[in-house]
């Protein structure tokens, strides 16, 4: 973290879990255990038909309510479809985009993630966008280009003003849901590494002020560690982000002062 540059963000990823109802009882169980002042911002991406169950859950909380995908068209003939401007209107900040389990089981590319990135920043949304390598990926060698190049193909043709609402998150594939965390040094280095192909992009000002994540198997025994990496601003958290104490327990990790 750095907070003297940029934001830190812990943000759930609930994936396909609860219902509405359990959304309300999350809010209010996770409402006794928030710490008064909050140094970090907080964001719960819930599944898109919980979403207005979680605005009035979480309101007066400080937290925000984010979605878990988006579609890139504005209106139209695509059943089955979310856009931006419904997610907006019903007062939602962030859209997760391009989780690897989109790209796995949805046949989400580097091309549809940049153009959901143009339609979420379009519509006044904050975009987190998801980058990670495979283990096989990892083993040849090839992390750092891979990363790069998703960096590159998401942000394309986003102009510098509004890359200050957009999140990075790293998530390293094989880490995700495994239990498996990449290490402290792994993960620092390609959010490190993130950084600086921003940096190539925008210029070091921006580069300094955008928050980058870790995702994959974060949970409270290894937050502070992780969060402790300068390079590294916050958290998207699968697993751990369904019970409240261990989501408000990464959130203290992130809280200091
Ligand atoms: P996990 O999921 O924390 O359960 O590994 C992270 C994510 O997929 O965003």
């Amino acid at each position: 973290m750095n907070r003297r540059y940029r934001k830190t963000i812990i943000a759930g990823n609930w994936k396909m879990n609860k219902t509405a109802s359990e959304t309300k009882k999350f809010a209010e169980e996770l409402k006794t255990l928030l710490p008064k002042a909050k140094w970090c911002d907080v964001v719960v991406c819930v599944p898109a038909v919980n979403i207005p169950a979680a605005i009035k859950a979480f309101k007066d909380m400080r937290v925000s309510v984010g979605a878990e995908n988006v579609f890139y068209e504005k209106s139209g003939a695509y059943t089955g479809e979310v856009s931006a401007d419904m997610l907006k209107d019903l007062g939602v900040k962030y859209v997760i985009i391009g989780h690897s389990e989109r790209r796995q089981y949805f046949g989400e590319t580097d091309v549809t993630v940049n153009k959901k990135v143009h339609a979420a920043l379009e519509a006044g949304l904050h975009p987190i966008i998801c980058v990670g390598e495979s283990l096989e990926q990892r083993e040849l060698g090839i992390t750092m280009e891979l990363i790069a190049l998703q960096v590159k193909s998401a942000l394309a043709g986003v102009p510098a003003e509004k890359l200050r609402r957009c999140v990075i998150a790293y998530e390293p594939i094989w880490a995700i849901g495994t239990g498996k965390t990449a290490t402290a040094e792994q993960a620092a280095e390609v959010c490190t590494f993130i950084r600086t192909t921003v940096r190539h992009l925008y210029g070091a000002r921006i580069a300094r002020s955008i928050t980058i994540q870790y995702g994959g198997s974060m949970k409270p025994s290894n937050a502070a560690e992780l969060l402790a990496q300068p390079d590294i601003d916050g958290g998207l958290i699968g697993g751990a982000a369904l019970k409240p104490d261990e989501f408000v327990n990464i959130i203290n990790a992130a809280n200091q002062e």
